[in-house]
């Protein structure tokens, strides 16, 4: 197996967190791969806000509900949808996933581990991170070295989710 199917194979959601601090130049490369992900028209409708601040950090702790995995994780990157800059709702939040997981495979490429935290999309949090007027919180991806080694969790047999026709 390659790289690249091994690290999608072997990627993990990681939720609890060494204190270590994420190195500039891992975060730079995964902000890199972030900015290569595919969107139609090329729009790139992402914009991403990072938290390191442990000020932001605590606030943003205030208010979700996995409070602790945003506190403790020395990293936070918020990725946010620029309304004015795509062109398809639907297109636009397709591409923005395509972002989130490059962000994740990048993550664990350079030995940390991340979580996608979906139950974020709330107007005080899109307050805290500075969102603007025409943008809107997609997702909060928590990313630093991991204190766990999560197991798998199963996935859908081939035969149940491919029909060839
Ligand atoms: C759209 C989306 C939303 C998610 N939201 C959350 C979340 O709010 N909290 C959380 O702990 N994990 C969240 N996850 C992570 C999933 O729980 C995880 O990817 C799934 O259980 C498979 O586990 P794995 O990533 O370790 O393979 C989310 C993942 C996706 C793609």
């Amino acid at each position: 197996m390659n790289e690249v199917l091994r690290a999608i194979k072997e990627r993990r959601s990681v939720r609890v967190f060494r204190p270590d601090p994420v190195e500039p130049e891992k975060l730079e490369a995964i902000l890199e791969a972030a900015r290569w992900a595919p969107s139609g028209r090329n729009s790139q409708p992402w914009r991403l806000v990072v938290v390191e601040s442990k000020e932001k950090r605590e606030e943003l702790g205030r208010v979700v509900t996995q409070m602790d995995m945003v506190r403790t994780a020395p990293v936070t990157i918020a990725v946010l949808r620029d309304k004015d800059a795509g062109y398809d709702e639907v297109k636009d939040i397709q591409a923005i996933g395509a972002c989130a997981q490059n962000i994740l495979l990048a993550a664990h490429s350079l030995g940390l581990g991340a979580c996608w935290l979906g139950r974020v999309r709330d107007p005080q949090v899109e307050k805290i991170i500075g969102a603007k007027e025409n943008e809107e919180l997609m997702m909060l991806i928590v990313i630093g070295y991991p204190r766990e080694r999560p197991a798998p969790k199963e996935r859908k047999p081939l035969e149940e989710i491919v029909r060839r026709i």
